[in-house]
């Protein structure tokens, strides 16, 4: 297959995450976004979470309203949500599983057990032409039940590869074959394929040579490497180790 270059969705809640710490109104998300743009980054990816623990749903209103870029919004499937969806109308929705007790996203959406009432779920943003993205654990069975509910997209969960990958754990290479062969399948279905969680300009080397991946979501390790590199040294280093791996 062509290999084209791999859109990078830049994950911007830990811009809030520092602001809501204080109570302050900086740093804002915003400013961010227009950062990533300048960088380079393909789009935002904000995370709307029950508890408001970083970004605000002011914030989705906003990034929307200045529309610099494709707006990714990741989200739990709950009415709430839907709500906001088809009120913000992003480009993107990424449904997640969510926990309210999680540090971050942990697992991927269990798609195979809830085909009925996901596909009700995702049934009125697709008619308003948000495209559907469901983040899932790189498996067959996940897969093929995103394809029966009429997803657009399946976000590959890659934290399990990156958390060996930091340990150190040669177990990771396994991991990196089943994203593979997941990618490959989900691209012979016709869907398109997406990955992220925990990737670092280390380890985003080994995710972005399979050649079916068409964007990978990334935040933490982005907005960690701006304390000391700034937001656009940031997005500009994981956009050229992105290109160097797949070129
Ligand atoms: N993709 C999804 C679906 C996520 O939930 C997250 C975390 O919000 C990411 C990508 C980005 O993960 P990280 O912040 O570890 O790069």
């Amino acid at each position: 297959m062509k290999t084209d270059e791999i859109r990078l969705g830049v994950n911007i809640d830990h811009v809030a995450t520092i602001r809501n710490a204080r109570g302050t109104n900086y740093p804002d998300p915003l400013r961010a976004a227009k950062i990533v743009k300048e960088a380079g980054g393909d789009g935002l990816t904000a995370h709307l979470r029950e508890d408001r623990r970083h970004i605000v749903d002011q914030d989705i209103k906003r990034l929307k309203n200045q529309n610099l870029l494709p707006l990714n919004l990741e989200m739990a499937v709950t009415n709430e949500m839907q709500k906001i969806a088809l009120g913000v109308l992003p480009n993107a929705v990424c449904l997640v599983p969510e926990k309210r007790e999680e540090r971050t996203t942990e697992g991927g959406l269990d798609v195979a057990n809830s085909i009925s009432r996901l596909k009700a779920f995702i049934d009125p943003l697709k008619r308003n032409n948000i495209r559907v993205s469901l983040f899932i654990e790189p498996n067959e069975e996940q897969i093929d039940a995103a394809n029966v509910i009429g997803a657009d997209i399946v976000e590959l969960h890659t934290g399990h590869f990156c958390d060996l990958y930091e340990k150190k754990d040669k177990e990771y290479t396994k991991v990196i074959k089943t994203l593979e062969q997941a990618a490959n399948y989900a691209f012979n279905l016709g869907l398109e394929v997406h990955a992220g969680h925990g990737l670092t300009v280390e380890s985003v080397k080994h995710i972005s040579k399979i050649p079916e991946i068409k964007e990978l979501n990334i935040g933490h390790s982005i907005i960690s490497d701006s304390i000391f590199m700034g937001l656009r040294g940031a997005i500009e280093l994981m956009k050229q180790k992105i290109k160097e791996a797949r070129f």
